[in-house]
């Protein structure tokens, strides 16, 4: 047992942190540190931002909790405007409580609306830590899975690879899902004519594609979805992370053909779609939309990609706020000598890349603090 009674699962970075303002997290020590990580792409807003703060306590006081059994107008509200604000055709929102478990349920809708047995999953993906998810995570089998055999058959594809894609998905394949930029392998954009071949085939086949955007999701790219950026329309879409920038919810879209497959009793949850989640998520797309955050992201991932190619940094790769900076020397070098100049990032599964993160709201001498810091650390 250790002394703080928490299972000792998770690596510990040397980060004190007692407290958060805007985009910087406060250490007991007195530091001021500009978190560009934001806990793994949660804190889409940064911290204390008002009117979220506002949304939480006012929800708090109006109706704590019901059960999905007690119809809600905040839940039916936060699911028309995510729907909206994805606009992608996918008119049914089912929410629940983390990326995982929207993963499992969109899994489990495909496997059992096609009677197929089959997954088709690409190499590098990352989509959670229960059966289902687990099954379809690149490289789980060896690292977390730890069931004694997959729910389902899993083929993985290499990224880009059209002739896989015309080889592998066939008629007894269930569903393909895909993060549209992987955000674990270290932001790489799986590219327009990639996730295009597999929509075309998935059409063809009776397959059902899913995006997987729980990191890639909710503004994070400067588009609503990375699926709106690339212009392709899913089945399903499984989102989380910034979906209540703090708040711990998640939600699977779900086009009309799906949905027209549910009936009472098929999926359920207890916290999920609660009221607090659903106050915030509908807070969180207001925010994006009213601030203009979309249009911010952009415009700063652009900045980052015009100036932070510099000292150790040879590359930037992904799309908006999911950048992975290419390192020439290990990348968790860099991330320990920027955290050393107060700056938080992140690392991934390629030991070569610096992971963004970053809130929405960040401005231009964030990322100018970003460069100079980098610009002062050996190549
Ligand atoms: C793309 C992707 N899918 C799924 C998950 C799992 O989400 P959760 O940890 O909320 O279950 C993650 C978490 O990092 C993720 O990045």
């Amino acid at each position: 047992m250790s002394a703080d009674h928490l299972a000792p699962v998770y690596a510990q970075w040397a980060l004190d942190v007692v407290g958060a303002e805007g985009v910087h997290l406060l250490t007991r020590d007195g530091r001021r540190i500009l978190d560009l990580y934001g806990g793994h792409a949660v804190a889409a807003l940064g911290y204390s931002h008002p009117r979220w703060l506002a949304a939480l306590e006012q929800q708090a006081r109006t109706l704590l909790f019901q059960s999905n059994a007690v119809p809600l107008d905040v839940r039916a509200r936060a699911a028309t405007r995510l729907a909206r604000f994805a606009g992608l055709g996918l008119d049914t929102v089912f929410f629940v409580n983390s990326g995982a478990e929207a993963n499992e349920n969109a899994l489990k809708l495909a496997l059992r609306i096609t009677g197929r047995r089959k997954v088709v999953a690409i190499e590098g993906s990352f989509h959670g830590r229960t059966a289902a998810a687990g099954a379809v995570t690149w490289g789980a089998a060896q690292k977390w899975y730890g069931f004694p055999q997959a729910p389902f058959d899993v083929e993985f594809l290499p990224r880009g690879d059209l002739e896989a894609v015309a080889r592998v998905v066939d008629d007894g394949v269930a569903a393909v899902i895909a993060e549209p930029v992987q955000g674990v392998a270290g932001a790489v954009d799986l590219g327009q004519p990639f996730l295009a071949a597999l929509r075309a085939r998935c059409s063809e086949t009776g397959a059902l594609l899913i995006l997987d955007e729980v990191q890639s999701g909710m503004g994070r790219t400067g588009y609503p979805f990375a699926a709106t950026m690339h212009g392709i329309a899913p089945d399903m879409l499984t989102t989380a992370k910034a979906l209540g920038a703090g708040f711990p919810c998640a939600a699977l879209l779900m086009a009309d053909h799906v949905s027209a497959h549910l009936k009472t009793d098929d999926l359920g949850t207890t916290f999920g779609g609660g009221p607090l989640a659903c106050a915030l998520i509908e807070a969180v797309v207001d925010i994006i939309e009213s601030e203009g955050l979309l249009a911010n992201v952009r415009r700063l991932a652009q900045r980052i990609r015009e100036t932070c190619v510099i000292g150790p940094v040879v590359a930037t790769q992904g799309a908006g706020f999911l950048t992975g900076l290419r390192t020439r020397r290990p990348a968790k070098d860099v991330q320990r000598e920027l955290l050393e100049r107060n700056i938080l990032t992140g690392t991934s599964g390629d030991p070569h890349v610096v992971r963004i993160l970053a809130p929405y709201v960040l401005d231009e001498s964030h990322v100018d603090q970003l460069r100079d810091a980098l610009a002062s650390l050996p190549a």
